[in-house]
Parts: C-alpha cells; sequence; structure tokens
C-alpha cells in the first residue's frame, strides 16, 4: 500500500476529502507550516500523526524547504500531496520529488495561475471554471495534469458562490486523482507526460450557458 504524506497551510477540507474516503494508500502524516492550520486538528481526530514546520522559522525558501523534506522524507512517502499548501517551493524541493509530488488548484489550468483565481474568472466573464489536479514542476501551477473538473459560472455570479461549486468538485477529483496513482493506473512518464490507463468517453460536454 503506497504511503501519503499531505502539506495543508489552512482549514484543510480537501485534506478531510481525502482522509474521508477510501483511497487505496495510507495517510501516513498532516504536515502544515502553520500551527493554527485548522486542518490539523481534523487530522488528529483521526489518528493521523501531524507536524508543524513553520516557515517563519527559517530565513530563506532554501532552508525552510530543506527542513520540510526532512520531516516528509522521515515519513518514507509514495506521494506528497499538496492540499490547499499556500508556499511557493524551490526548484531542488519540487525535483526531489520528481512525479511523487501532486498539487490541487483551484482553476482550469493554465488559466489563472497564482492567487484570486476565482475573482480573476469573474472579472474575465468566463463562462466557464474549475479546478485542476496536476504534478508539480518547478514551473508554478504549469505541471502535467490529472484530472480537471468544470462548472458553469452563473451570470449573477459571486466570489463565494462560485468558489464554493469549485470546491465541491475539488473534494470530487482529488481522491479520485489519488486513488489512481495509488492503483497505479496514473504515473509521470520519464518524458513528463501523464502516462493514464482512464478511459475517457468522446462526447463528456459542459456547455454554459446551456443551450435551449
Ligand atoms: C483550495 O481551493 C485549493 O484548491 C487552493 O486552496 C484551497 C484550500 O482549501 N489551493 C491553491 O490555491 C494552491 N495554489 P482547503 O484548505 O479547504 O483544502
Amino acid at each position: 500500500m503506497k504511503n501519503i504524506v499531505i502539506l495543508i497551510s489552512g482549514r484543510g477540507s480537501n485534506m478531510q476529502s481525502l482522509l474521508t474516503t477510501s483511497l487505496n494508500g495510507r495517510i501516513a502524516a498532516v504536515i502544515s507550516n502553520k500551527a493554527d492550520a485548522g486542518g490539523l486538528a481534523f487530522a488528529n481526530e483521526h489518528g493521523i500523526p501531524t507536524a508543524v514546520v513553520s516557515h517563519r522559522d527559517h530565513p530563506d525558501r532554501a532552508s525552510f524547504d530543506a527542513a520540510l523534506a526532512q520531516v516528509i522524507d522521515g515519513f518514507q512517502p509514495d506521494f506528497v500531496i499538496l492540499a490547499g499548501f499556500m508556499r511557493i517551493l524551490t526548484a531542488s524541493f519540487v525535483t526531489h520529488y520528481h512525479g511523487r509530488l501532486i498539487n490541487i488548484h483551484p482553476s482550469l489550468l493554465p488559466s489563472y495561475t497564482g492567487l484570486n483565481t476565482h475573482a480573476r474568472a469573474l472579472a474575465d466573464g468566463v463562462k466557464i471554471h474549475g479546478c485542476t489536479v496536476h504534478f508539480v514542476t518547478p514551473d508554478l501551477d504549469h505541471g502535467p495534469i490529472i484530472i480537471q473538473a468544470a462548472v458553469a459560472v452563473l451570470p449573477d455570479d459571486t466570489e463565494a458562490g462560485l468558489s464554493a461549486r469549485v470546491l465541491q468538485e475539488e473534494h470530487r477529483i482529488f481522491p479520485q486523482a489519488i486513488r489512481w496513482l495509488c492503483a497505479d493506473q496514473v504515473a509521470l512518464s520519464s518524458e513528463g507526460r501523464v502516462v493514464s490507463r482512464i478511459h475517457t468517453p468522446p462526447n463528456l460536454a459542459l456547455i454554459s450557458p446551456a443551450l435551449e
């Protein structure tokens, strides 16, 4: 069974979606860069070991990432999952976990990398928005994509409403992606492409606004 370490920075709802489903993997630890991350309590209640590696205790990104990697590697993970981990990681950290580091991002990448994705999507007037699970590469929010979910943007949408609907889809696609990885149904090839055994029906489509 694969060993999984989850990194969080905040409320940890995506981490909860991973802890409360069957993954065919063992969650070895939840680690946060913030001692007050809400998700830590949930992990503790579920008997998952937790640790805090505070970025504030380190003078630069390189030393923080080195300390973080040391704690992570103590759990010997097959996969390291970024579930709302809000730190930019150094290239050497990312390279160390090549093919094993997975992130969820609240947009249909490569659109809206970075922060405030929902507000920017609303400001642009896009009709379809969503979320992405991808392998992490040193190029921020640009790694090979495993799965995406799309939602319709409504005419009178708000940032809160749109983000809640996207989050609901995050909680569906993230466990699915990790389940595929644990079952060796999805992997990163040596050429840096996603190799997948998953069948996609050719007629899957979301049209927004809906046709009449
Ligand atoms: C999620 O929406 C996740 O996609 C996003 O932070 C939120 C964390 O929520 N991640 C990023 O923006 C990473 N660039 P959660 O703590 O409830 O899972």
